[in-house]
C-alpha cells in the first residue's frame, strides 16, 4: 500500500471518529453562539486544526493534506468571510478541497454560529507585522 492510500485511509478512519459526535450536535444549543462556537471548535474543529489553529490538532497532524495553519497572514488575507462560512457548512468538498474537512450541515440554520465560528479562525491571524487584520478586506 502506498503512503499516501495509507495516510488518506488514516484520515477517514478519524473522519468517522470525528462524526459520531458531530452527529449527535457535539457542542450545539447553550442559546449564546460565542458559547455554543467555543465548544464546537474544541470539540469537532479543534481535532483536526488544533486548539490554536495551526493545523496540529492529533488527527489533523495525521491526515493528507494537513489542515492548513490559520495564523498564516497571508492565507487569512487571501480568504473572504463568505468563504470560510462556506467551507464550514458544505465542507471541504464544495470548494474542491479535500472531503477530510467535513460539512456541519446542522449549522446551516444557525448563521449566528457560523459567524463566530468565523471570527475565532480570524482571530487566529497574527496580531503583529503587516497589516493589521482588516485593513484590507478580501473581495466577497
Ligand atoms: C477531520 C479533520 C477536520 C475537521 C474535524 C475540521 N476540519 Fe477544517 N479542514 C480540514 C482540512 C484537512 C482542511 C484543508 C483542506 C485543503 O486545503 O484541501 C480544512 C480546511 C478548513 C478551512 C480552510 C478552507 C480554505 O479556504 O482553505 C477552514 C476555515 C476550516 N477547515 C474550518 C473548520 C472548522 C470551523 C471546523 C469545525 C466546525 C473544521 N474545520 C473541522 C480538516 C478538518
Amino acid at each position: 500500500m502506498s503512503s499516501s492510500l495509507r495516510a488518506r485511509l488514516v484520515g477517514f478512519a478519524f473522519l468517522g471518529l470525528l462524526l459520531a459526535p458531530a452527529g449527535c450536535g457535539g457542542g450545539a444549543g447553550s442559546g449564546d453562539p460565542q458559547v455554543d462556537a467555543a465548544s464546537i471548535w474544541s470539540l469537532r474543529c479543534a481535532n483536526c486544526h488544533g486548539p490554536e489553529g495551526r493545523g496540529d490538532g492529533p488527527a489533523g497532524r495525521a491526515i493528507s493534506p494537513r489542515p492548513r495553519d490559520f495564523s498564516d497572514a497571508a492565507w487569512q488575507r487571501s480568504v473572504s468571510d463568505a468563504r470560510i462560512q462556506r467551507v464550514i457548512v458544505e465542507g471541504g468538498a464544495a470548494l474542491g478541497l479535500t472531503p477530510t474537512m467535513a460539512p456541519n450541515p446542522d449549522l446551516r440554520g444557525r448563521p449566528e454560529v457560523v459567524d463566530a465560528l468565523v471570527r475565532r479562525v480570524r482571530g487566529f491571524a497574527p496580531s503583529e507585522g503587516g497589516e493589521p487584520p482588516g485593513a484590507a478586506p478580501p473581495p466577497r
